[in-house]
């Protein structure tokens, strides 16, 4: 990237816990960062670390307890639910940890409630290699099944920021790998901003930063300036 960098997003030291006393974790402990647009944004960390609860702050589905997260001059922390979901709908795509797909609907109704656009469904079916399964329901199908559902519904809300909490975590070696490829194509022919949250360091490799989480706090940020393309790591 040039060193034009644009700010899309930028949270200000969030702070979140959860419990009390002895049993009180503290998910974030002043977590403070910038996502560039554009950019592709890998956030690495041991279970428990805190990588859900930021992304889920991100994206204004959780939260803080204390701190900004600002987009264009907006502060996320202080919208009500209404320009919240506002938000959510104009600029975030989400791929779930653990899919949030509709159970009454079929994948292809899942995919389409929040597509920009109706011929964007077939489309993102193919991305995921899954048009076979349009008209399956959630519960028909496999975890890694539904985790690319779950991917191809993020894909064709095309959002402005897509946010993606361990997409290949239930996702077999080839298809994480495919996965991958979608999502870096997003970025590097679409412009899109994509922040993926991984156990898997080697992610880090296609990424232009990688942002380290341990206990709730940034521990490094190590800026990549030459991304290997996706198609050519290995984990
Ligand atoms: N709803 C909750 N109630 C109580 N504690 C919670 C809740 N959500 C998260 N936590 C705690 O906050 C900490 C951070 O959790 P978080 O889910 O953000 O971790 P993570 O890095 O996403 O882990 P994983 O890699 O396992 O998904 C953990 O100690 C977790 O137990
Ligand atoms: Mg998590």
């Amino acid at each position: 990237m040039g060193s034009e960098k644009k700010v899309i997003l930028e949270a200000r030291h969030l702070w979140k816990s959860y419990g009390k006393g002895e049993a009180r974790v503290d998910a974030l402990a002043d977590v403070s960062l910038e996502i560039y647009e554009g950019e592709l944004l890998t956030i690495l960390g041991s279970s428990g670390s805190g990588k859900s609860t930021l992304l889920n702050s991100l994206g204004g589905m959780d939260k803080p307890d204390k701190g900004a997260i600002f987009i264009s001059e907006t502060d996320l922390c202080k919208m009500n639910d209404n320009a919240l979901t506002d938000y959510r709908k104009r600029n975030i795509g989400f791929v779930f940890q653990s899919f949030n797909l509709i159970a009454e609907l079929t994948a292809k109704e899942n995919v389409g409630l929040t597509a920009c656009r109706p011929e964007m469904v077939e489309q993102v079916f193919d991305m995921v290699g899954l048009k076979h399964k349009m008209n399956n329901y959630p519960s028909q199908l496999s975890g890694g099944q539904q985790q690319r559902i779950s991917i191809a519904r993020a894909l064709a809300k095309d959002p402005k920021i897509l946010l993606c909490d361990e997409p290949t975590g239930a996702l077999d070696y080839e298809t994480g790998k495919q996965i991958l490829v979608e999502l870096e194509k997003l970025v590097r022919q679409h412009g899109r901003t994509v922040v993926i949250v991984t156990h898997t360091q080697e992610i880090g490799k296609m990424s232009d930063r990688v942002i380290k989480m341990r206990n709730g706090k940034i521990t490094q940020v190590v800026v990549n300036d030459s991304p290997v393309p996706a198609a050519s790591i290995e984990w």
